[in-house]
């Protein structure tokens, strides 16, 4: 049995906020209610040891009687999601591994986990890490750790911008240890207890979790599939708040996958250094072009970054790199993120920060209070691959270009009522559910061995229940598999009426 302390409160406020529209659901009001707050623990978004509000307050607060509140957090405490404390209240805690197997039809190997948007390595890795292997005994006689990364690491990560077009020497780099570490170091460095920080919603949740932990007020602004960024809420945002930084993703925008226009980043860039505000452009999605299935281009695509460059219409390394968009930098002041988690493996875990070399000087200070650096080996690796960038993201987008139109083919054809973007990059799509029950569908795709990330997980504040992000980024059969399970899952939720197709009968 775990020992569960209580922790900070959730005041009735904020779980308001998060619970956000918890009643679309047709079940009983508790039940509704138990979900949603299920699916907060779950996600993370509700700690361990959350002190939850008391049922009068909750009640009170939520509109609905005591009753409801206190049949909710009887059927979390049955299963195993709050525990009672006394002098404390409910308390949020995780079930004993029991409760949740029980749960859960599918034996645990069978589980897909498409929580995450990721791809299995790249075809090559063992062999580049064989040959940094023999490149390691020249690096055996330092003490083989810094804060800076590998010399010769920079250099290559300096190359690759210059062959994206932006002029990039060794000493504006920082190797990190993934593109989630640049984040979290640079929210450090960059922002205090109580600033601003713009970033955009929906957006990506990690991201918000390391500004909120340097102490940022988050200033969320909307992006859309269809529309892209709200360039007025934008510029009026910095203009109002002067933020000391606005965390953005001009590229394949996780989880829309909108790509930010050309102009739109030169008027961007220039409202925010008149504010005296530092873009952060993180570009780890920038290089998965994945391209149109009738040869669609890089929407933002201009004269320097080869405007109509179809990346569908062909698999030429050639072709790809002149659809691929130019570094944000490119268009005015902006420090930029890089990762290879993506592109090449996310168990490599390293990743990077473009800037200027003030900046870079207080990074590198900064980052021993957190770690000493990166491993030798992994940047020997990843020094050896990137080399032949070209090739390995040609294959990449060949990949991605599959799953996408497989995935996005068997959406549409089981799910007629839902909204199913076919992005242009990047690994995932965002769907329109047609209705407030992404919470629900997770919680019951579970059921049918499928772990999902429902919409909210992407709102600052929850939001976002008519939408779910499906990553297209995984083998067939597991794709195959997932849009069993959704299928099923959304058949057993309640309150939808919305008419189902034929599954996989149309995948190409
Ligand atoms: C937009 C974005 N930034 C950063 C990361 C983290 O990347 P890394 O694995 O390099 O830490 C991810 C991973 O999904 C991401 O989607």
């Amino acid at each position: 049995m775990s020992i569960v302390t209580s922790g900070p409160a959730v005041s009735s406020r904020a779980l308001g906020v998060l619970l956000d529209s918890w009643r679309a659901s047709s079940s009983p009001g508790y039940a509704a209610l138990a979900d949603r707050i299920r699916l907060l623990v779950l996600d993370g978004r509700l700690s361990v040891g959350t002190r939850l509000p008391s049922e009068r307050d909750l009640a009170t607060h939520l509109g609905v009687s005591r009753t409801t509140v206190a049949a909710a957090y009887a059927a979390l405490r049955d299963a195993g999601h709050v525990t009672s404390l006394r002098g404390s209240g409910s308390v949020v805690r995780l079930p004993d591994q029991a409760k949740v197997r029980s749960t859960r039809p599918a034996a645990e190997g069978d589980v897909l986990d498409f929580t995450k948007a990721a791809m299995p390595a790249v075809g090559g890795i063992a062999e580049a890490a064989q040959r940094a292997a023999g490149r390691l005994g020249a690096y055996l006689s330092e003490p083989g750790y810094d804060t800076v990364g590998r010399p010769v690491l920079r250099e290559a990560i300096a190359a690759r911008y210059r062959a994206r077009g932006l002029e990039t020497s060794a000493d504006q780099i920082v190797v990190t240890l993934g593109a989630q570490h640049a984040i979290a170091l640079l929210a450090r460095v960059l922002v205090g207890r109580g600033d601003r920080a713009v970033v955009e919603t929906p957006g990506y949740p990690h991201a918000f979790e390391a500004l909120r932990a340097a102490g940022a007020r988050l200033a969320p602004v909307s992006v859309t599939v269809d529309e892209g960024w709200d360039e007025s809420a934008l510029l009026q945002t910095l203009r109002r708040t002067s933020p000391p930084v606005a965390y953005l993703m001009p590229d394949f925008h996780n989880p829309t996958g909108a790509t930010m226009p050309e102009a739109q980043r030169v008027r961007v860039l220039e409202a925010a250094a008149d504010e005296g505000t530092i873009v952060i452009a993180d570009e780890t999605m920038a290089e998965l072009v994945v391209g149109g299935p009738r040869g669609a281009s890089f929407p933002g695509a201009g004269a320097g970054a080869g405007a109509g460059a179809g990346a569908g219409t062909s698999a030429g390394a050639a072709v790809l790199a002149a659809a691929r968009p130019l570094p944000m930098a490119a268009y005015g002041p902006a420090v930029t993120i890089g990762s290879v988690g993506k592109s090449l493996w996310g168990g490599l875990r390293i990743g990077w920060i473009r800037a200027e070399r003030p900046l870079v000087e207080r990074l590198v200070r900064a980052r021993s209070a957190g770690d000493l650096g990166t491993p030798v080996l992994e940047q020997l690796i990843v020094a050896d691959l990137l080399g032949d960038m070209d090739g390995v993201l040609e294959a990449r987008s060949r990949q991605l270009r599959h799953g996408r139109d497989r995935l996005v083919a068997g959406l549409r054809s089981a799910f007629p009522g839902w909204s199913v973007p076919s992005p242009a990059g990047g690994l995932t799509t965002w769907v329109g559910l047609g209705a407030p029950v992404s919470s629900q569908l997770v919680l019951a795709a579970r059921r049918h061995g499928l772990l999902l990330a429902a919409g909210p997980m992407f709102g600052v504040d929850g939001a976002f229940e008519r939408f779910l992000r499906v990553p297209y980024s995984y083998p067939d059969d597991e794709t195959d598999r997932a849009l069993a399970a959704l299928a099923a899952a959304w058949d057993g939720i309640d309150g939808v009426q919305a008419p189902r197709g034929a599954l996989m009968a149309e995948v190409v």
